[in-house]
């Protein structure tokens, strides 16, 4: 009745920022992302008949705030078992949380993947993706490695699930992340994903061109079209920003030095360098190029004033059953 498993956090390429109003917590939008390598969440899960209630921690912390998440997706699995016997949950991140490295992709990807080992329940997939998405919408597109989609709704499904599109080796783009600030972000992405359907004037037409841009999005992809690719996934990040600014009140998720990350990375991209930036609900730039270039890329971004430090990663596999240790 125990199992750990590891998942990495994903970045969106076309933008996830909406949800539908049913409930299930069904995006509003379709979403394609890439999973990353080096940055991690690894999650034991022990059912324990002895334990009177879960028990959550994060880094050996208790997390209150994550906790309702987690016992909601224990709740889940329990009921497919039917059975009642409460667990502790273990989770670990290699990389700071909360600050738009999206920590609760890569947390219910592994979350969902150890229970399902802990419990023997054995479901497929895309079965835990659905799982993971009513938890954290973009932790649907954790559980598959390399180029990843998350259509919304298409009429007569029941749930969305994400599905893989391409594997990481068959395109080895890099990531550089430059750090900008390690800070919680002050308005969470679903209480603002709620103020933009609420209140942004931008949010129908956002809704109107999401699947236009996931077209054109996993064409570049599979036609490894780099300067395509580029061009969908800056014009993604930044309309989902436009919405979220013209939202009341306005979000403004960017510090100075992530508009001066933009800036370098367009000045790169207009040298040559194949590069392109995107920018989730925090402040932290994520900067995609074609294999060989992330040293260079990081050594520019590392140079851009008020940028902490950079992590360069690779794309990786999906969320996965590990051994212990
Ligand atoms: O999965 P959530 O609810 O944390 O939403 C993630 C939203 C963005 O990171 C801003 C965009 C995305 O598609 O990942």
């Amino acid at each position: 009745m125990q199992a750990t498993a590891r998942a990495q956090p994903n970045i969106a390429l076309v933008k996830y920022w909406g949800k539908q109003t049913g409930g299930n917590n069904e995006p509003a939008v379709s979403s394609l992302s890439i999973t990353l390598d080096t940055l991690w969440t690894r999650t034991h899960v022990r059912f324990d008949p002895q334990l009177p209630s879960d028990e959550f921690t994060l880094n050996g912390a208790r997390d209150p705030a994550q906790a309702r998440r987690v016992i909601n997706g224990l709740e889940m699995m329990r009921n497919l078992k039917g059975i009642d016997t409460k667990a502790a949950v273990e989770s670990e991140n290699n990389f700071p949380t909360g600050a738009g490295l999206a920590s609760s992709a890569s947390g219910f990807a592994a979350l969902v993947t150890a229970v399902d080992a802990a419990l023997e329940l054995s479901l497929e997939t895309a079965r835990l993706s659905s799982l993971a998405r009513r938890l954290s919408g973009s932790a649907a597109r954790s559980l598959f490695g390399g180029f990843v989609e998350l259509w919304s709704l298409r009429p007569g499904e029941q749930e969305s699930a994400a599905k893989p599109l391409l594997d990481a080796e068959d395109w080895p783009l890099e990531v550089v992340v430059a750090v900008v600030s390690e800070e919680a972000k002050v308005i969470g992405s679903t209480r603002g994903m709620e103020l933009s359907r609420e209140t942004s004037e931008y949010y129908a037409q956002w809704l109107n061109s999401a699947d236009y841009d996931m077209e054109v999005c996993r064409h570049a992809v599979m036609d490894r079209n780099f300067e395509g690719l580029a061009e969908i996934s800056e014009r993604s990040c930044l309309k989902m920003h436009a919405v979220a600014l013209a939202t009341q009140p306005g979000l403004i998720y960017w510090q100075g030095p992530t508009i001066e990350c933009m800036h370098r990375i367009r000045q790169l991209r207009d040298g040559g360098t194949p590069v392109f930036f995107t920018v989730d609900a925090g402040p932290q730039v994520k900067a995609v190029c074609l294999p060989g270039h992330a040293s260079a890329v990081a050594a520019e971004l590392d140079a851009v004033p008020g940028v902490k430090r950079t992590l360069i990663t690779g794309l990786g596999p999906g969320a996965r059953v590990v051994q212990e240790g």
